[in-house]
């Protein structure tokens, strides 16, 4: 982009910044000082369309992604804080439903320790992280999206209580920015409805460093989406996503995979205009598929299905074939099933789930959810 260019975009809107970088998010001394206080922020878990699989270093993903951001699951995460006397050393203690859990505390150290550059206040507070998930633990639903997503949301309130003058687009551009470093889709979780994570061409402002919303048009088709979460194994993941990340180095498909999401985001920019929903079930059902191969043409490889997924997702074919209703599926790293559909379709959609799939969940379980707004402070 030429210089003129550059002007005339900031010209036209001024608070557009064309480039980004890591040093942006450094902040200057603060302004202000605060010895106690607490924040309650919850953020919600997102299902991507176009999945990110594979990453760069320092949590840059190889392709870009977009997602629905969800409404009913969520992380609701309290953050109390004291000014300390000894500030080497981060200091936190982590409850989880009100109880002490120790096993989270390593990746919350970890995620403190990336982002003690930019939050250079980490080390001179005593800090209760306070969490709780509106859905069952060990449901197979990742909580790290959503449960990242809320601690940064914390802890960018508390950035703003040190520097009050700090924008509303900073704050949030930051907190998606902080989340990625934690775990990577949790940069989707900070805003809602539709967000986009990662570098695209026709995707003005898409960034690789935080997650942008998606500001083209976007069809009623789309609105309020639904996404019920068929839980069909509720175990410990089998593979990490920082495993199975990896796993795409060097990966046989990899660098045709990372062009193809780039296509199908393309794609889905014009479904999402003209609301062809065909369209859309094509690109997503699509991307889940492709997902899984990754893993299971990856050395080592995996299968991350289990027969009641194969069993769930005929079963919507079938019904989508009987009955011409736009209702398909997607999935995480796992054997859980999202199954999307318009608000229109709900009720007979939720009839068929009663009547068919139950019986492929786990002691019977799904959460019903939809397209939400992101995070939010309460
Ligand atoms: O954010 P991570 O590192 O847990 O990776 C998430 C990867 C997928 O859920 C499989 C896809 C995605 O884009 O959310």
């Amino acid at each position: 982009m030429t210089d003129s260019t550059n002007e005339r975009n900031q010209y036209l809107c001024p608070n557009f910044k064309l480039m980004f970088s890591a040093n942006d998010f450094i902040p200057s001394p603060y302004s202000h000082s605060i010895e106690t206080g607490k924040f309650q922020w919850s953020s919600p878990s997102n299902i991507a369309l176009v999945k990110y699989w594979g990453k760069k270093d320092k949590q840059i993903p190889a392709n870009p992604s977009v997602s629905f951001t969800l409404n009913n699951c969520k992380t609701i995460t309290k953050l109390a804080f004291a000014k300390k006397q000894n500030q080497d050393t981060f200091s936190f203690d982590l409850l989880f439903e009100g109880k002490p859990k120790e096993d989270f505390k390593p990746k919350i150290q970890q995620f403190f320790e990336r982002v003690l550059v930019y939050l250079p206040f980490l080390k001179k507070y005593q800090f209760t992280i306070d969490t709780q998930n509106t859905f069952p633990h060990s449901s197979g639903i990742a909580s790290s999206a959503s449960g990242i997503a809320a601690l940064a949301m914390n802890l960018m309130s508390l950035e703003k209580a040190l520097n009050p003058e700090m924008t509303e687009d900073y704050f949030y551009q930051k907190a998606s920015f902080l989340a990625r470093l934690g775990s990577g889709s949790a940069c989707r979780s900070v805003k809602g409805k539709v967000v986009v994570w990662g570098e695209h061409k026709n995707i003005q402002g898409s960034s690789d460093l935080f997650g942008v919303q998606f500001s083209n048009a976007i069809h009623d088709n789309f609105k309020n989406f639904q996404d019920t979460i068929l839980l069909v194994d509720k175990g410990e993941k089998q593979v990490s996503s920082s495993v199975g990340h990896n796993l795409m180095n060097g990966h046989l498909f990899a660098e045709r995979r990372f062009e193809q999401a780039h296509e199908n985001l393309e794609k889905l920019i014009q479904v999402f205009e003209s609301g062809n929903l065909d369209e859309f079930i094509t690109i997503v059902e699509s991307e889940a598929l492709t997902l899984h191969s990754m893993m299971m043409t990856s050395i080592p490889y995996f299968i991350l299905m289990k027969p009641n997924t194969l069993e769930i997702i005929n079963a919507i074919w079938k019904f989508r074939n009987e009955t011409k209703i736009p209702v398909c599926f997607t999935l995480d790293a796992g054997a859980n099933v999202h199954v999307l559909y318009p608000e229109n379709t709900k009720e007979s959609v939720l009839q068929f789930i009663k009547d068919e799939l139950v019986d492929y969940c786990q002691n019977g379980q799904y959460i019903c959810d939809e397209i939400g707004i992101g995070s939010i402070e309460n």
